[in-house]
């Protein structure tokens, strides 16, 4: 079937993230952000596509040059549209959404208290740009520090248990959002399988 061109994020599963910010007063932000990719496999940048407008989080990113992206699970799926919501830049996004704070280790913003992971970023670039005159940009940061809740993740293979840390994701339809999670199908090749020689030229950079 032939959809609508526009459609294309509908049709690919998309995480869900908590970004976290503080506005030049102080003031807590939180907002829920999908449109986010790592850039490339050795690199510590990571991009999130946002709009130009009506965002805080936008406004905060400029004002801090940092941020912090948590990954939730399931659990904390009903502080998506909580923490979604417009509300004036002079609200504690926090106290909104009923959700603690969890101390950054290397920036002044903090966290998501009760999700599985977390990066702390700084700014690196921004591409501003618009969109049949709607203004958009990709906020590149460098993580800075990057943690995972323990009882999810192997230190030895450095593989983490999706079905215990259930990531929230979601699709979309034409009414709204489907949230979901993923499964692990227990298959598994190694980066080097790429390879001419089977060798994975980064394989050294893993151990953390
Ligand atoms: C699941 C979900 C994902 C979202 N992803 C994005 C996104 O990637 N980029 C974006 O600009 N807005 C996204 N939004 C919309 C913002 O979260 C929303 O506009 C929010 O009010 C912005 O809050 P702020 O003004 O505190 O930054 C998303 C909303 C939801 C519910």
């Amino acid at each position: 079937m032939k959809l609508k061109n526009f459609k294309r994020e509908s049709i690919i599963p998309l995480p869900v993230s908590f970004i976290s910010t503080l506005s030049a007063d102080g003031v807590r932000n939180i907002a829920p952000y999908s449109c986010l990719m790592p850039i490339l496999r050795p690199f510590d940048l990571i991009c999130v596509a946002t709009a130009g407008v009506m965002r805080d989080t936008f406004d905060n990113m400029r004002a801090r040059e940092e941020f912090v992206i948590s990954l939730p699970g399931v659990d904390l799926m009903d502080k998506v549209i909580t923490t979604a919501k417009f509300v004036p830049p002079e609200v504690d996004e926090y106290e909104l959404a009923g959700l603690e704070e969890k101390t950054s280790h290397k920036i002044e913003t903090p966290g998501v208290e009760g999700c599985y992971a977390w990066m702390e970023c700084k700014l690196h670039n921004i591409i501003a740009d618009e969109y049949d005159n709607f203004p958009y940009a990709l906020v590149l940061a460098k993580v800075i520090h990057l943690e995972v809740r323990d009882d999810i993740y192997n230190k030895e293979d450095g593989s983490w248990d999706v079905e215990k840390a259930k990531p929230l994701m979601m699709t979309e339809s034409n009414q709204g959002m489907h949230f979901c999670t993923i499964k692990d199908m227990d298959w598994f090749e190694p980066y080097g399988a790429m390879f001419p020689n089977g060798e994975d030229p980064l394989a050294g950079m893993y151990q953390d």
